[in-house]
């Protein structure tokens, strides 16, 4: 499952990698991303499309690691879909104009799960989104705005930049969270404001930059699902929130113990791609083999019995595939926890659950 894409292999100078920075993340060295392996985007536009044709093509590169399955408007005229259209790509549009906006998205939302959507990809789409529908795709949601987030969010990004008189504009490519262009930053490109810059020669060039940072951050976000460190990263902040934990290596992998360093036990440990397998995975433990095999039968993408430790009923948590649910790692890991920790941290830790 894991791979590696075109989008993650360099970085570039110009750009602020916020997301890597956080991550520490390494170079990897899987192999390149096959159809099956992409992140599946919707894009949503509402005019000309010059954002989402960059996607597009960048997506057509032998190591993209997103492919687009579907354009929509709210906007049947909108130059983009005959874009996309002529590309081959499926294409949906629906007037928002006399219908109320929770029902309106909703079809847009309807279009983007029928057309197998992972991600929606906001590419100058200019509609304000209900809180609801921002909460349902928390995480899988970008938006592209030009300007160098915080400043300027909202419209007349450019004109805004020029009259304060700053020596850049740009364009942040960020997170969507229910606050107006508020979400993490996840990358960002300036842009020189010259002597006598108008709004419009601003954001032609703004384009330019727009263009380039687009694709490569889209394609750094959806290779995280795939990243090793980056998803060691989320599991040793969930196994550490938990009372009374600490890591400790072993047999070269990180693991996760409760009690005292002298004499904890392990509940969790990290398995990247052991044993010849392909999963980067989370192992915990289970009630027993019925339970472990029960799952493993019933939903295999998502768990697997691993070697040596499958035996006594731990269970593998595959961690790299798409719509990883991580309210349900957590619960795993604690799970996991409570039948090996000391009764008297776990006696505290209901009783602190009860008020
Ligand atoms: C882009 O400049 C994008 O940053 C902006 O709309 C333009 C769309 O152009 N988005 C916003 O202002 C969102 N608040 P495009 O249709 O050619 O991609």
């Amino acid at each position: 499952m894991s791979c590696q894409s075109a989008g993650s292999s360099t970085a570039t100078r110009a750009v602020l990698f916020a997301a890597r920075k956080a991550h520490g993340r390494p170079a990897r060295t899987g192999r390149p991303c096959t159809l099956a392996d992409k992140a599946k985007v919707a894009i949503f536009i509402s005019g000309r499309g010059s954002n989402m044709a960059a996607l597009l093509y960048a997506s057509q590169l032998p190591e993209a690691a997103y492919e687009v399955v579907l354009v929509a408007a709210n906007d049947p005229s909108a130059d983009g879909l005959q874009l996309a259209a002529a590309e081959g790509v499926h294409t949906f549009a629906l007037s928002h104009q006399g219908m109320p906006r929770a029902d309106h998205e909703a079809a847009m939302e309807k279009a983007a799960r029928q057309a197998g959507a992972d991600y929606i990809i906001l590419a100058g789409y200019m509609r304000i989104l209900t809180d609801r529908f921002v909460k349902r795709w928390q995480e899988r949601m970008l938006n592209i705005h030009p300007s160098l987030l915080p400043k300027y969010p909202g419209l007349d990004t450019h004109q805004r930049a020029i009259d304060a008189g700053d020596s850049h504009g740009g364009v942040s490519v960020h997170l969507v969270t229910p606050d107006l262009d508020a979400g993490e930053v996840l990358g960002q490109m300036k842009v020189a404001i010259r002597e006598g810059e108008t709004a419009e020669s601003l954001a032609e060039r703004v384009r330019y930059a727009e263009h380039q940072l687009y694709p490569r951050i889209l394609g750094d976000y959806v290779s995280r699902e795939s990243d090793p460190s980056f998803l060691l990263e989320r599991v040793r902040k969930l196994a550490l929130a938990l009372p009374q934990t600490h890591e400790r290596e072993s047999h070269g992998a990180p693991g996760w113990r409760a009690g005292s360093e002298k004499s904890g036990k392990y509940f969790a440990y990290f398995n990247d791609q052991h044993h010849g397998s392909d999963h980067v995975a989370l192992l915990v433990k289970t009630s027993g083999m019925d339970e472990l095999l029960n799952l493993v039968e019933a939903q295999p993408h998502a768990y697997f019995k691993p070697a040596y430790y499958g035996a006594s009923g731990w269970i593998g948590l595959i961690l790299n595939r798409p719509n990883l649910d991580w309210e349900h790692v957590g619960e795993w890991l604690e799970r996991s926890w409570r039948s090996i920790a000391p009764k008297s941290v776990t006696r505290l830790m209901n009783v602190a659950e009860e008020f």
